[in-house]
C-alpha cells in the first residue's frame, strides 16, 4: 500500500475547482493495468462497486464486499499517478451508523492509499457525509438512479422522468453539497434535472445518463471499450476491443491446433558449449 504523500496526484480541492471550468473526465477503473492506460488521460478514476457485475459476473452490485473493494482499490492505486481516486463504499459498509461508516471507510483509504470514497444515497446520508468529511475523509455523493437501492426502486430505473420527483432529488443534492461532499454523481436521471441540479449545487456534478450540462462525466470503462455484451442507451463504445478479443483468441486456438504457434523464435535453444554431453574422465569412468 502507498499513501503517495507528495505525489503529482490531482487533489480534492483541485476538482472542487474545477467547477464551472472545464469539463472533468472520469472513468471506473478496478486493476492496474488498465489504470495505468487511463491514468494519464482523466482526472479521477473511480474504483466503482460496479466491479461486482463487471469483473464478478454478479447481477447487482450488492454482493460486493469490502475486502473486494479495497484488494482493486489498492491495485488502481498501484497502477495510476496522476488522476484523483476514489473508491466505493459497498452496500451494507456505511448505511448503519456514522460511525460504522467511517471505520470502514478509514479501512478503504487507508488499506488502498486512494483519496476519497463515494456513496450512495440523498438527504439521509447527510449526517454520515457531515461525520466522514469533518472528520478528514472526502465524500463524493451518488443520487438519481443508485444501484445499491434496485430492490426498492424494483430495478435500474431512470429517476425524475416527471417533474413531481424533482424536488426530492434537488433537496439530494443540496443537503449532501451542504454536508461536505465534494462532488455528485447524478446517475440515470432525466437531462433537464441534472442540468438544474448542476446550476443549483456549488461542488461539482459528474453525469452518468445525465447530461452534457454536468461538471463532468464518468463510464465504466469496459463499457466505453466495447467489452460489455449489452450496453445502456446512455454508453457511447469508444473502442470494440470485446470483438478483437474473441478475434485474437481466435487466431491463437487455430495457430496452437495447425503448430503454426509457436514459432522457432518464440523458443529458448540451449547453450551451444553444451550441445554435445562431454566424457566424464577419473575414477568414476568404469
Ligand atoms: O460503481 C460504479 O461504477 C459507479 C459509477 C457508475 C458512477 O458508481
Amino acid at each position: 500500500m502507498s499513501t503517495h504523500a507528495g505525489s503529482k496526484r490531482l487533489t480534492v480541492p483541485d476538482l472542487v475547482a474545477r467547477k464551472g471550468k472545464d469539463p472533468i473526465v472520469c472513468l471506473t477503473s478496478y486493476h492496474a493495468h488498465t489504470a495505468k492506460l487511463i491514468d494519464p488521460h482523466v482526472d479521477l478514476l473511480l474504483v466503482g462497486d460496479s466491479l461486482g457485475m463487471v469483473m464478478y459476473g454478479m447481477e447487482t452490485t450488492l454482493g460486493v464486499t469490502l475486502e473486494m473493494m479495497i484488494a482493486h482499490g489498492a491495485a488502481v492505486v498501484r497502477g495510476s499517478k496522476k488522476a484523483l481516486v476514489v473508491i466505493d463504499l459497498p452496500f451494507g459498509t456505511y448505511e448503519e451508523s456514522p460511525a460504522h461508516a467511517f471505520h470502514n471507510a478509514a479501512r478503504a483509504i487507508k488499506e488502498t492509499g486512494a483519496q476519497a470514497v463515494k456513496l450512495e444515497g440523498g438527504t439521509r446520508m447527510e449526517e454520515t457525509v457531515r461525520h466522514l468529511t469533518e472528520r478528514g475523509i472526502p465524500v463524493m455523493g451518488h443520487i438519481g438512479l443508485t444501484p445499491q437501492n434496485v430492490n426498492v426502486m424494483g430495478g435500474f430505473k431512470t429517476q425524475g422522468l416527471s417533474r413531481t420527483e424533482w424536488p426530492q432529488i434537488e433537496e439530494d443534492a443540496k443537503v449532501l453539497a451542504r454536508a461536505g461532499a465534494f462532488a455528485i454523481v447524478l446517475e440515470g436521471m432525466a437531462a433537464e434535472l441534472a442540468d438544474k441540479i448542476s446550476s443549483e449545487i456549488s461542488v461539482p456534478t459528474i453525469g452518468i445518463g445525465a447530461s452534457p450540462g454536468c461538471d463532468g462525466q464518468i463510464l465504466v470503462t469496459e463499457d466505453m471499450l466495447g467489452l460489455s455484451p449489452s450496453v445502456p442507451k446512455f454508453v457511447k463504445e469508444f473502442a470494440t476491443l470485446g470483438a478483437q478479443i474473441a478475434g485474437a483468441a481466435e487466431t491463437y486456438a487455430q495457430e496452437v491446433r495447425t503448430r503454426k504457434f509457436p514459432e522457432q523464435k518464440h523458443t529458448y535453444a540451449m547453450k551451444a558449449d553444451e550441445d554435445e554431453p562431454k566424457a566424464k574422465s577419473g575414477a568414476n569412468r568404469e
